[in-house]
């Protein structure tokens, strides 16, 4: 099937590009490269670089029947510093690819969302049946996709499937090396405790007086690869008319210092820590129920917290050795 896969140039979208490839489909990237690299789309991928409002169009009507949705702006802090960016390109951006799929009735789409969503949970897991109370722009600007997904398929027949990421982490490997996580600023803890662990100086853990076990913060991680493989089965389960949500998560969650513990044995380096204070909008505990998508497409994750860990330190490796 030849289908087109949005953000294929960042970190998440990249390595879905590459599965896709691998499957057997045609793939076309559009990504603008403002916060993706061309070098990430995966070798037998077509590529167009551009915006979703100027060039979905004309992508699409050239034979494209699936859309795979990751193109956003996705840091919460900067969500809240610049909020009219998220909106739009979030959901701006978004509104501008269903009207040019609707205009040439192409209806099958995989989007990318996000936990942000929920906001602060109420229970220990949570369940896509929990109340949607995001505490930022981005996660705000992601959930009005949600919705109008949820609209465009009761009212136009879309079939669409939103996956609302945890933490994701890990690399891919392809013919040419590794995907991995690039990002500027970076944010994400467990590159952030490689490039401690690369540069040899401490790495900060924001906050180690929350009320879980060890007093930092526990999430729910998920390898990219497995991700993306959640990404193929949701492909072949989008159904006219039907917007589905699933959660993708492992249903278990780590504390910050067991992230960095698995990443000093993978790593066999000392890594030292220093306690900063708390960083704003962290949840103390953020972990997924997985029962929905383990039931209904059968998706479970493959991969642990250290095949995650020493993925991401192969990709670290390799991109300071060039
Ligand atoms: N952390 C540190 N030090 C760092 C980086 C992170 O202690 O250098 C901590 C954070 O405070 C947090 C945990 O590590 O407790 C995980 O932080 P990440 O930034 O890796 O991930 P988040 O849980 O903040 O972010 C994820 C997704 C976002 C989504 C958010 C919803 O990556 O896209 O969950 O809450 F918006």
């Amino acid at each position: 099937m030849r289908v087109l896969v949005t953000g294929g140039a960042g970190y998440i979208g990249s390595v879905v590009a590459a599965q896709l490839v691998a499957a057997g489909h045609d793939v076309v990237v559009l990504d603008d490269l403002s916060t993706g690299h061309a070098d990430a789309v995966p070798p037998g991928a077509t590529f167009v670089k551009g915006t979703l409002r100027d060039c979905a169009a004309e992508v699409l009507a050239d034979g494209v029947e699936a859309v795979l949705h990751f193109a956003a702006k996705s840091l919460v802090g900067e969500s809240v510093a610049d909020p009219a960016k998220y909106w739009s390109n979030n959901l701006g951006g978004t509104v501008a690819l269903l009207e040019a799929m609707r205009e040439i009735r192409i209806r099958t789409i995989v989007f990318s969302s996000t936990a942000a969503v929920y906001g602060e949970p109420e229970g220990p897991t949570v369940q896509e049946t929990d109340p949607t109370r995001p505490t930022s722009p981005y996660g705000a600007s992601k959930l009005a996709v949600d919705t109008t997904l949820t609209e465009f398929s009761r009212l136009y027949g879309f079939g669409a499937i939103s996956l609302r990421y945890f933490n994701v982490a890990g690399a891919h490997a392809v013919s040419n090396g590794w995907l991995g996580e690039r990002h500027n600023p970076e944010t994400h803890l467990i590159p952030n405790v490689l490039a401690a662990a690369t540069e040899g100086r401490p790495v900060r853990i924001f906050g180690a007086d929350y009320p879980t076990p060890d007093g930092t913060c526990i999430r729910d991680y998920i390898h990219v690869t497995d991700l993306a493989d959640a990404h193929l089965r949701a492909l072949d389960a989008c159904r006219t008319g039907q917007h589905r949500i699933f959660n993708l998560g492992n249903g278990a969650g780590f504390s910050v210092r067991e992230v960095i513990e698995v990443c000093r044995s993978v790593t066999g380096k000392e890594i030292e820590v220093e306690t900063g204070p708390r960083r704003a909008g962290d949840p103390a505990v953020l972990v997924a129920s997985s029962a929905k998508i383990q039931s209904e497409l059968g998706w479970r994750a493959e991969r642990d917290l250290r095949a995650m860990a020493a993925d991401a330190w192969s990709f670290t490796q390799a991109r300071s050795s060039r």
